[in-house]
């Protein structure tokens, strides 16, 4: 926050008046980098990122303005649907990736839930050509867990995201009801490799419980409830080894919102909870390990036809609305880079993506506007929100892939986290 409020005063300011950036107590040297920009290596020491003001050329297309910008960490998505194989018509690889280069994600991990579900040699290896060919930024792929697939799954465990375990009603083929099927996946996985469950409710607890019992770790992915939080936060107490997730929209939408989403779009799973859920998971924001989009895009048609398939997009919007919270001082830029970077590559034992970062304009006010977004599903619930805190530029392993409302990478430069990186345990 304090990095927020200094930067505000400064939204305006003339050559003469950068040095100011630097505290008494940190005085950081001016530097020049290889393209130009002036850097200030940060502000305060613990943080991981600095801010950087444009090249004086740039400043001419400003009309004499500087602005400054902040460097984030590339940020990491645990938790996305790119439709690749079966609905490309939703979403493909190459759309999916582009729309998360777009909202500052310079890592996504891919659900299994696709058109066929991902759950043995062959459709592993479907997928993962698609993103060979295809992802524009880094990426590692799930499998699915089924009823027969235990120890064949268990077998590409090292090349995969995790495990993905659907133990509610969802969107998919996927869902597993028998909790002795549960078991044979638990007992199967490598102890070392993360799982990640979709389970509401009392199925957290059931989930929670093998968890204890084969004293291993379990991701539950996009918590919504009251229960589900404290929960967690009991299960954490007691030193059990789990984390969780939460979704931006049921951090900013809840069931009062339906009537304006319309029924159709609002279709979600987890449901949008009460306004009692909501106000939980923001009281129990240590309990957060990561922010995930769970971005799930269905097209507008799909939506608002008869039969409505629960999902939202949240590629784009995520870290705009997040920065936003940040201005409206619900929460820290350090609990956003931990929640969106940090604690993501800890858990899902993530390599580090050399010469990567994100940069936002944190001042910048805009409208979110469907038309504007790369993800090819078409709308977003959060039409027409005002928010502040914007993606100008993203660098992955030393490349420019985004900038100011353009794609620069092509289809196919992505490398697969677990396979194409020198060494993919090197979480230091
Ligand atoms: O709303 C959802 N949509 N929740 C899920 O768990 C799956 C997702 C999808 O794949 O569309
Ligand atoms: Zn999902």
């Amino acid at each position: 926050m304090a990095g927020l409020d200094r930067i505000k005063k400064k939204r305006t300011i003339g050559l003469d008046e950068i040095p100011c950036l630097c505290t008494p107590r940190n005085p950081a040297p001016r530097d020049i980098c290889s393209s130009g920009r002036f850097f200030y290596p940060k502000i305060e020491p613990w943080r991981l990122y600095f801010f950087a003001c444009q090249s004086k050329a740039d400043l001419a297309c400003l009309e004499g303005n500087w602005y400054l910008h902040m460097r984030l960490p590339g940020l990491i998505d645990p938790h996305v649907h790119l439709r690749e194989p079966g609905a490309t018509h939703k979403e493909d690889w190459a759309s999916g990736t582009a729309a998360a280069l777009a909202g500052g994600f310079t890592a996504v991990l891919a659900m299994p839930n696709t058109q066929p579900s991902i759950t043995d040699r062959e459709t592993f290896t479907q997928a993962a050509k698609a993103a060979t060919f295809k992802a524009r930024c880094d990426y590692a792929q799930y499998l699915g867990a089924g009823p027969e697939n235990a120890a064949r799954a268990a077998k590409l465990a090292p090349q995969a995201a995790g495990l993905k375990m659907y133990l509610d009603q969802t969107y998919g083929q996927l869902r597993l009801d028998d909790m002795v099927l549960w078991m044979a996946h638990f007992a199967a996985w490598p102890p070392h490799l993360p799982i990640v469950a979709h389970a509401e409710s009392r199925t957290l607890a059931a989930v929670i419980l093998l968890a204890a019992l084969y004293d291993r770790s379990v991701h539950l992915a996009h918590v919504s409830r009251r229960e589900e939080i404290l929960l967690i936060r009991a299960a954490k107490e007691k030193g059990l080894k789990v984390t969780c997730e939460v979704a931006p929209h049921h951090l900013l939408l809840t069931n009062e919102d339906i009537p304006s989403l319309g029924t159709g779009r609002s279709q979600v799973r987890p449901h949008l909870a009460s306004t009692g859920d909501q106000q939980a998971l923001w009281d129990n924001l240590e309990v957060i390990d990561c922010f995930a989009t769970d971005h799930a895009p269905h097209t507008l048609a799909e939506k608002d036809g008869s039969d409505p398939p629960p999902g939202y997009p949240g590629l784009e919007t995520a870290l705009p609305l997040l920065l936003n919270a940040v201005h409206a001082g619900r929460l820290s830029l350090e609990d956003l880079i931990a929640r969106m970077h940090t604690n993501p590559r800890r858990i899902f034992h993530l390599p580090v993506q050399p010469d990567t970062w994100t940069e936002v304009d944190p001042e910048a006010r805009w409208a979110i506007r469907a038309e504007h977004l790369f993800s090819r599903c078409g709308w977003t619930p959060f039409e027409g929100w005002q928010v502040r805190g914007k993606v100008l530029r993203v660098v992955l392993r030393g490349q420019e892939v985004y900038r100011e409302g353009q794609i620069l990478a092509e289809p196919g430069y992505g490398k697969n986290l677990r396979t194409e990186y020198a060494s993919s345990r090197d979480i230091s």
